[in-house]
């Protein structure tokens, strides 16, 4: 019962328990939608539930293909077993398409086609509005080894690969997407969630936004937008 779990974090859209397990922690997947670093919030029925299955989906596709990930089984309908890791204070962008943030910042133009994806990284602070940083401020303030910087690259670049291919193949185009690592008896895994909360997803004929970019920009059908790109996936809601 999860009552009688101890909550260890509230985030904007998932709450932490720890189990029995002192390795494993009790992930929920909650309704709650947040963006612009939490300024807009509204509760989407349904969100939590799609978004935990996608996940699971998306991470055992990855582990199925050579990605260690910190998932462990889905066990109710928003709800998933997850090992406990020691996460990086650091987010990870992988960019096809020019959008979104980058387009603000260098005022360059929407649309532009990568031939090689981009790599970014972000300080996760909300407070601060999640800043750019590089791999020096990184290694500068501790919050990661130079070892840990290319493995996290080169297993973002991996996941890039994998997703980009999965997602032609049903006429989808995976545009940016965010990922999160963190430790594990020293070694580095994927962590966090892979669901369209976090990244950008285009459907290849129309061109339209089947993510949280609908949330963002007040598109309206979140939640049904995130059930076509489940279904054309094959993910069983
Ligand atoms: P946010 O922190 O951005 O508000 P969420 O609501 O998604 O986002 O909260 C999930 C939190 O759990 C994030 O801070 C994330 O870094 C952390 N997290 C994800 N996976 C793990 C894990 N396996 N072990 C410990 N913490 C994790
Ligand atoms: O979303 P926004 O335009 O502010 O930022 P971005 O840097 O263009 O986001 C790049 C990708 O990372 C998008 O797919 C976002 O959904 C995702 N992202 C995220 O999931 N969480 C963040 N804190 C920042 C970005």
């Amino acid at each position: 019962m999860i009552e009688n779990l101890n909550l260890i974090s509230e985030g904007k859209a998932k709450s932490l328990y720890e189990t029995s397990e002192t390795s494993e922690l009790l992930m929920v997947y909650r309704d709650d939608t947040s963006a612009f670093d939490g300024k807009k919030k509204e509760a989407l029925k349904g969100k939590g539930e799609i978004n935990n299955k996608f996940n699971a989906f998306i991470m055992e596709y990855l582990a199925n293909n050579g990605v260690e990930t910190h998932f462990l089984k889905l066990i109710q309908e928003n709800k998933s077993l997850v090992r406990k890791l020691d996460m990086l204070p650091v987010e990870c962008v992988v960019r096809n398409i020019a959008t979104g943030s980058l387009c603000r910042r260098l005022g360059v133009e929407e649309g532009i086609k990568f031939e090689d994806p981009l790599f970014e990284f972000f300080l996760k602070d909300d407070d601060l509005g999640d800043p750019l940083i590089n791999d020096n401020h990184i290694t500068a303030f501790g919050w990661g080894t130079e070892q840990e910087i290319s493995k996290m690259k080169e297993i973002t670049f991996k996941i890039n690969h994998l997703l980009c291919e999965l997602f032609k193949k049903v006429g989808l185009i995976l545009v940016d997407y965010k990922v999160e690592y963190g430790r594990s008896n020293g070694s580095l895994m994927l962590g966090d969630e892979f669901t369209p909360d976090g990244c950008r997803i285009w459907d290849a004929e129309t061109g339209e936004s089947l993510d949280k970019d609908r949330f963002r920009k007040d598109l309206g059908d979140v939640v049904e937008s995130y059930q076509i790109v489940a279904h054309k996936l094959g993910i069983s809601l």
